[in-house]
């Protein structure tokens, strides 16, 4: 977009605060503003908010809602069984070079309260390896286990990207090849009043905010690199938040499954804890599988309970998923699918009179789970929270720093009891991924081992 249609647009949407201001700036800065805005999709936030004066919330409850079909853990013989063989499924699909990687790390991290990207929180409990190397260390050990190409995507905001590019290259990479990891910037849209009325962050840049983890199936299509993915061969596409340390980077079993359902959207769900916990709850919605935040699920379904007294949609959403890479092309064919979801917030902006304070406004987001519903054939796999499953959102308390701390020791330790090595309550106990990824890599790598732990023990 030019300046004039730049100013055209706010023009004829009543941004006369804007253009007074941009108005009053000298030619460098002003130039600075139109070249701020050229990246911003100005129509789009426009209509976001017309839509949103409508109707507050994209997605109807007043759909049909049903318990979804899942995988659930293997317990009988026969589901160890598929288990097994979803898992040979799985590894192949690795060995042959069809499996690239996808970890969100934009967002802001407000209310662990780092300042830099949350990738670079130290959190393993005695190496104090941070999120990024223990994901990356993932990645190193899978591509050499199954001695394939398995290219690492990081999607970044504005805000952190030069931060995350550049702790990669002091850290080596952490011994990945740096030909193999690409960064990536999620897009940014401007915050808009409830009036409607853009904001100005300061002198040359309007108010933005990060467009959600969503917005990393479109980026991913615009930086380019979907359709690299798939020229080079890559069908499958791993996707993670960084802040949870124990995920299983493209986990075999999960991937078989995926593959044998022939889903274009798959999903890891665990149980939920409580009535009351704050998750995603993956369900049956119309027919289609969806995931509904528990903020749109309401009190009657969220508390409803089944027959043994049990949380009746029990499925809570871990944020890991495979994804087709046609089916995310899909999702980008006619312009960007996923809806977009309106949050309040209070920023602090410039006003007219150049001084700053605080404003209530609308952001707007998308959410990757949104993705589901559009999927013809989905997959959904229960695990175990405890193996797989441990967040850190929150500074202290729950999904913290110490619980994934907590965590981290708990699950090493019965991999080590499994393996017939007993570590003494009081100890620490930490497994690089670059020694042993699972369980059975443990045990298979100890077999014989006597070991009596007396010190805090870290396996590399
Ligand atoms: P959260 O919703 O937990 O947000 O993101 P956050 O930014 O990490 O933390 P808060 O809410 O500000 O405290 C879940 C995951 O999605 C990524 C985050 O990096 C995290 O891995 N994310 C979120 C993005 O990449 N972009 C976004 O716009 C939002």
């Amino acid at each position: 977009m030019d300046n004039r249609a730049i100013l055209d647009l706010l023009q004829v949407k009543n941004q006369d605060h804007i253009i007074h201001h941009v108005d009053r700036l000298p030619p460098n800065k002003k130039s600075k503003f139109f070249q701020n805005c050229n990246d911003l999709d100005l129509d789009l936030v426009f209509r976001l908010h017309n839509e949103c004066c409508a109707s507050k919330t994209t997605l109807s409850l007043r759909g049909n809602i049903k318990v979804p079909r899942i995988v659930s853990l293997p317990v009988r013989e026969n589901e160890r069984k598929s288990h097994y063989e979803s898992k040979l499924v799985g590894e192949s699909l690795i060995s042959n070079g069809k499996v690239a990687v996808l970890i969100v790390a934009g967002g802001q991290g407000v209310r662990l309260g780092h300042n830099r990207p949350k990738g670079t929180f130290p959190v393993s409990p005695i190496m104090k390896k941070t999120l990024f190397q223990l994901l990356s260390e993932q990645v190193r050990a899978l591509s050499f286990r199954y001695n394939a190409k398995i290219p690492l995507l990081i999607m970044t905001s504005v805000e952190n990207h030069d931060d995350t590019v550049l702790f990669f290259d002091t850290h080596n990479f952490f011994g990945l090849d740096q030909n193999s990891v690409y960064f990536f910037q999620q897009g940014m849209l401007p915050t808009i009043t409830p009036e409607g009325k853009l904001l100005l962050k300061d002198e040359t840049s309007l108010f933005v905010n990060p467009d959600g983890h969503g917005g990393s199936l479109s980026a991913l299509n615009k930086s380019g690199l979907l359709d690299m993915l798939m020229e080079q061969g890559f069908s499958e596409l791993f996707y993670c938040q960084i802040d949870n340390p124990l995920v299983r980077i493209a986990d075999p079993v999960f991937l078989g499954y995926h593959s044998q359902a022939n889903s274009q959207c798959s999903t890891k769900v665990v149980r939920r804890q409580r009535i009351d916990e704050k998750v995603g709850v993956y369900v049956s919605l119309d027919g289609k599988d969806a995931i509904l935040e528990y903020s749109d699920f309401g009190g009657k379904h969220m508390e409803a309970l089944d027959d043994n007294g049990e949380i009746l949609y029990w499925a809570g959403n871990t944020a890991i998923h495979i994804m087709n890479l046609s089916f995310v092309k899909t999702l980008n064919t006619h312009g960007f699918a996923l809806p977009y979801h309106c949050a309040n917030k209070n920023v602090e902006i410039l006003d007219s009179k150049g001084t700053r304070k605080n404003v209530d406004a609308w952001k707007f987001e998308t959410f990757v789970f949104d993705a589901i519903p559009f999927a013809e054939r989905t997959c959904c796999m229960e695990v175990d929270r405890s193996e797989e499953f441990s967040p850190v959102k929150n500074k202290s308390g729950p999904d913290s720093p110490s619980t994934a701390h907590e965590s981290m020791v708990k699950l090493h330790k019965r991999w080590l009891h499994d393996a017939g090595i007993i570590v003494p309550h009081e100890r620490l106990v930490e497994i690089s991924p670059l020694f042993s990824l699972d369980r059975e890599e443990l045990i298979s790598k100890l077999k014989g081992t006597i070991m009596q732990v007396e010190s805090d023990l870290y396996l590399a």
